[in-house]
């Protein structure tokens, strides 16, 4: 690692959405906990983190969100009863969503003013140092996790880097979007970058590679989100501070190896359910006779 490419430590996950694109189910469990196969979004979006040396995680929550706390917290009553029943495999999966002591942190966002406030909210607990930012909407499924493909990257390069990846055309006005630089020689899976827009109109998009919702910041995007006006949406938004810093900092768009599913949809969560019963080491042959037989049957 060149000496001054900083460290990054932190990764802040927002949770404070409301996850209205998969009402009711969302009514009383937050989104990011509803689970994909036997275990919630959120926990493959944590352990992915932590697959990328990230040591310290900041929620950005809101009201009802308190499932999520819980679920990384000790649960002493069900661990004693598993325990004196004998049930360790269980155990053992149940303590592992147990984190080191004052490993994560969590910040409030009172009202929904778009992603770029959400992790303006965190700033103080990020500080002075580059950090992460994992999407728990968006899972990536891959070999190597997202962000420690991104990270390796990182350490070559250091900056700022994004996560992209190409889409039809027709889908593009959903996303953050980037323009790649004209040209530009690509460095393996490195893209360099001229711009980046939110949620372009269909047909006024500079490519079709979507942000995906994994990013390396430097600190920095702090201090222009605080000033930051509402773009798309009418929201405060992540990628319009990102294209402020770009003009100042260097930033590589990054294409990853792996298949993301967008979870706060209905078919990209029935998706993600269905890819991850499929790998699944326990359920893995039958889900896919299932699968093979659903579609044989039209
Ligand atoms: C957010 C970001 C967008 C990104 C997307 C990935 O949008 O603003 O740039 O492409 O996540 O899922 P949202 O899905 O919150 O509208």
């Amino acid at each position: 690692m060149t000496q001054n490419i900083r460290r990054v430590r932190k990764a802040v996950l927002p949770v404070a959405g409301f996850g209205t694109r998969v009402l009711p189910a969302t009514k009383t469990i937050p989104k990011e906990m509803l689970p994909v196969v036997d275990r919630p979004a959120l926990h493959y979006v944590v352990s992915e983190a932590i697959e990328a040396g990230i040591e310290h995680i900041i929620f950005v929550t809101g009201r009802n969100k308190g499932a999520i706390e819980d679920y990384f917290d000790s649960a002493y009553e069900l661990e004693d009863q598993l325990a004196k029943r004998g049930k360790d495999d269980i155990l053992k999966n149940v303590m592992s969503t147990i984190t080191e002591p004052g490993s994560m942190s969590f910040v409030r966002q009172q009202a929904a003013k778009g992603l770029g406030h959400a992790i303006w909210c965190a700033r103080d607990v990020v500080g002075d140092e580059p950090f992460a930012i994992l999407l728990p909407d968006v899972l990536v499924k891959a070999e190597r996790g997202c962000l420690a493909q991104m990270m390796d990257a990182y350490n070559e390069v250091g900056g700022n880097i994004i996560a992209v990846d190409a889409i039809p055309e027709e889908r593009v006005n959903s996303y953050g979007v980037i323009a790649p630089v004209d040209g530009a020689q690509r460095d393996g899976n490195l893209i360099q970058m001229s711009g980046m827009v939110e949620k372009p109109p269909i047909g006024e998009a500079p490519s079709n590679l979507k942000i995906t919702g994994r990013y390396i910041l430097q600190p920095d995007v702090m201090g222009i989100l605080k000033h930051q006006a509402a773009g798309a949406g009418g929201e405060i938004q992540l990628t319009d501070a990102m294209a402020t810093l770009m003009n100042v900092q260097p930033f590589h768009a990054f294409e990853y190896e792996g298949q993301d599913y967008d979870c706060g949809s209905k078919l990209g969560y029935f998706e993600a359910v269905a890819a991850y019963a499929a790998a699944h080491p326990e359920i893995g042959g039958p889900a896919r006779a299932i699968m093979r037989e659903m579609s044989g049957a039209g």
